[in-house]
């Protein structure tokens, strides 16, 4: 497969969400209630070592992410970086095939096969240095939803 047809098929991919770092779960709901936003769900996701809630709008859903505990990749960006935006998240139908892909045509990826992410889905992260300093998320919904 050429990389043009993958150039191609990134264009195509949906914002699935958009996932925000907070130190404090509940004042980042509060903060955000203010604006009108409600989360819908609420997950923990032991895996990362944090807890998340979703929270949406017509465009996609906002993730707010709060490490449970010292360790962990969103808890060292809050030490490092403070709250804020964490990464993008685009919707693909097949995380496996797009990175076999992306790898193909020399993208950074974090991860090189899919691990399972909140909501039953696969994900996958692309290095931030492959997005000009943005973390970029890939979900695989899963199937049925
Ligand atoms: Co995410």
């Amino acid at each position: 497969m050429s990389g043009g047809q993958g150039l191609a098929a990134a264009r195509g991919w949906p914002l699935d969400h958009i996932g925000m770092a907070v130190a404090d779960l509940d004042a980042a709901l509060a903060a955000w209630a203010r604006l009108g936003f409600q989360p819908h769900r609420m997950e923990d996701v032991p895996q990362d070592g944090i807890r998340v809630a979703f929270l949406a709008w017509e465009a996609g859903e906002l993730e707010l992410m709060a490490p449970v505990g010292p360790d962990g990749a969103v808890a060292r960006f809050l030490a490092k970086r403070g709250p804020g935006l964490h990464h993008l998240a685009f919707r693909v139908d097949d995380v496996a095939s797009v990175l076999r892909e992306l790898a193909h045509d020399g993208v950074r990826l974090v991860d090189r096969v899919p691990r399972p992410g909140s909501r039953g889905t696969r994900v996958a992260f692309l290095h931030p240095s492959a997005c000009e300093g943005v973390l970029t998320e890939l979900v695989e919904a899963a199937h049925g939803q």
